[in-house]
């Protein structure tokens, strides 16, 4: 596609085709789509925000990942920019949204009970996902297990300085750990798509569809999922 926008306008209307066509089943009573953070799903959640408004769709909510080390209610925690940029604005019902608690007394029993939840909803029916410049997907940073699941991750040097825009640009203030889905249960969802935009990701995007599948980019495990989709603008094609 030519541009950001068009890019979430395609994503956003594929989307809702998938979810006009799922049948549900037995302990899969809705459609599940698993959310990423980030600026590139920014315009697929306005087009779904403009379906949904249609009465055109509806889904019970996986997300990603979060920070761990900030409140939140914090400006800049990935529960504010869900609710922010898409809850709210569809008024979804709190019981279909699933975001990971960074604040969690134990963090480990936190990830294990999200894989079990992911389980129970019936599994990830299509998962949106971006791509880090380092080609992270969700926060597997490079070097990650490939077969890794959810779980606590320190962010990588480069992430760090990526985010620091959004938090005043005082490197201090970006938290260095996350709770985040894993490489495997990314691979788990039955459909995997990626919205890929930007110049700044045109490396990634090339390392991830040219490059072998490995674990210094982890977005490059979807090579080896049977229906994964990556949809990018003109300038995130540049090095390819
Ligand atoms: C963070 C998120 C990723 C996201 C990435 C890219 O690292 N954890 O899920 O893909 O940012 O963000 P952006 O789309 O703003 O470049």
């Amino acid at each position: 596609r030519d541009t950001k926008t068009e890019v979430g306008h395609y994503i956003g209307d594929y989307i809702a085709r998938r979810i006009n066509t799922f049948v549900p089943s037995e302990g899969h009573a809705n459609f599940v789509l698993g959310c990423p953070t980030g600026s590139s799903p920014l315009p697929v959640y306005a087009r779904l925000v403009e379906l949904y408004k249609a009465g055109k769709v509806s889904f019970k909510v996986i997300n990603m990942d979060e920070y761990v080390g900030i409140p939140r209610d914090h400006p800049e925690s990935y529960h504010t920019f869900m609710f922010k940029n898409f809850f709210s604005l569809i008024d979804i019902d709190p019981k279909n949204t699933n975001l990971l608690d960074g604040n969690a007394e134990d963090l480990y029993q936190e990830c294990e009970a999200y894989e079990a939840k992911i389980k129970a909803v019936g599994g990830i029916d299509l998962f949106l996902g971006g791509i880090g410049a380092d080609g992270h997907i969700a926060f597997n940073e490079p070097g990650s297990s490939l077969k890794s699941r959810t779980r606590i991750k320190t962010l990588a040097y480069e992430t760090i300085l990526d985010n620091c825009r959004f938090f005043n640009n005082d490197l201090a203030a970006v938290p260095r750990m996350a709770l985040t889905v894993g490489v495997q249960t990314v691979l788990d969802a039955r459909e995997v798509v990626l919205v890929v935009t930007g110049q700044n990701k045109a490396l990634a995007l090339s390392q991830m569809i040219e490059g072998g599948v490995n674990h210094m980019v982890t977005a490059s495990a979807l090579q080896s999922h049977p229906w994964a989709l990556v949809v990018c603008d003109e300038d995130a094609t540049s090095e390819l």
